[in-house]
């Protein structure tokens, strides 16, 4: 990095070369809402911690991880997908796209669409949206494997980044929402991010998401609960990074994790389960909390959706589908829509 300026009050600007530049919504900012968060999701009678806060650098990696598992079908069944639609997709798309995703983690199957563009393209720019700092090394990464790319990264939450990029109004944009990370919203927040989309969209501006489809058990619960516990160190790594950044004493060996599928809810439930009675204590958050042996704390929801479900979900939101892709065993789901 040989350039730092001032962007504004909430962002600073790195800029890296010519190819590469990210904004970084203000570290206290994150770490205040990190600590409140907590304080108000652990000190209440049924804990739990939001999702996002898993993808601290290690869990990232563990996350990663988990998408080459043979258990957690989501990833490669997604790829597949995105490979069959190598003659399709770019139908929708032309020279003024510019390609927007949310929770782009390693960028590893942007780069099925990423060779879409640059085949179309002359110069094409990608701006990742990641709450993780991974998005500076993959960014780089992608930088020298594609000659005619420039990527502005922004390092914030989907919100945040979707409001950074209001300000970007001048190309079309194909916003990219991939992985099952969708589901793992409650329906309302859920509603909440797709009017967030909608209202960020212009006229002519896509938006692909990823969605999971509605299967047999066993093979949702052994998905997220894998014979080599990749799984369980992911969803405890969260305890971990709360002791680190917010100096709590949470022993990992008092924790174990539990994952089931809630038939009613379609949704794989994750919790971590305290092993004993305990107490925790997280100085950051001014937080002392009782555990009862047993006691779930609930880390994340992962929907599962039919494709009913699907239509009624974007439709509701505001958006008109163009297309829904599956793959042969129809485990998962890939929509293309466009705002009313
Ligand atoms: N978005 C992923 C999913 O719902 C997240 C995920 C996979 C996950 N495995 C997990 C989250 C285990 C917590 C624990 O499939």
């Amino acid at each position: 990095m040989n350039d730092l300026t001032q962007n504004n009050l909430n962002y600073k600007k790195y800029v890296v070369d010519s190819k590469l530049r990210y904004f970084k919504s203000h570290a206290s900012k994150i770490e205040k809402t990190f600590a409140e968060e907590i304080s108000s999701t652990l000190g209440i009678d049924s804990k739990f911690i939001t999702p996002k806060f898993f993808y601290d650098k290690k869990g990232s990696e563990l996350f990663e991880k988990i998408c080459t598992l043979p258990e957690y079908y989501p990833t490669r069944t997604e790829i597949g997908i995105l490979k069959s639609l190598r003659t399709e997709l770019p139908c929708y798309l032309d020279e003024s796209f510019r390609l927007v995703e949310l929770g782009s983690g390693a960028s590893v199957k942007t780069r099925l669409i990423l060779d879409m563009f640059t085949s179309l393209q002359n110069t094409t720019e990608y701006f990742p949206i990641d709450i993780s700092e991974i998005l500076t090394e993959s960014s780089e990464i992608l930088l020298n494997d594609y000659d005619n790319l420039r990527i502005t990264g922004i390092i914030d939450t989907y919100e945040g980044g979707l409001e950074f990029l209001k300000n970007y109004s001048d190309k079309k944009n194909l916003i990219l929402f991939l992985g099952s990370s969708f589901g793992n919203f409650s329906p309302i927040d859920g509603r909440k991010l797709l009017q967030t989309i909608n209202s960020t969209m212009k006229p002519g501006d896509l938006f692909l998401i990823g969605l999971d489809l509605v299967k047999d058990i066993r093979i949702l619960e052994s998905a997220y609960d894998d014979s080599q516990g990749v799984t369980a160190q992911f969803n405890l790594n969260v305890l971990s990074r709360i002791n680190d950044e917010l100096d709590a004493d949470f022993d990992l060996n008092n924790f174990s994790h539990h994952s089931v599928y809630n038939v009613e809810h379609q949704r794989i439930e994750m919790y971590l389960k305290s092993l004993l009675r305990q107490t925790v204590v997280v100085s950051k958050s001014n937080l002392s909390m009782n555990l009862e042996k047993n006691e779930l704390i609930h880390t994340e929801y992962s929907h599962k959706y039919s494709l009913d479900q699907i239509r009624e979900l974007l439709e509701g939101a505001g958006f008109v589908i163009n297309h829904i892709w599956l793959d042969e065993k129809k485990y998962f789901s890939l929509t293309l829509v466009s705002k009313v």
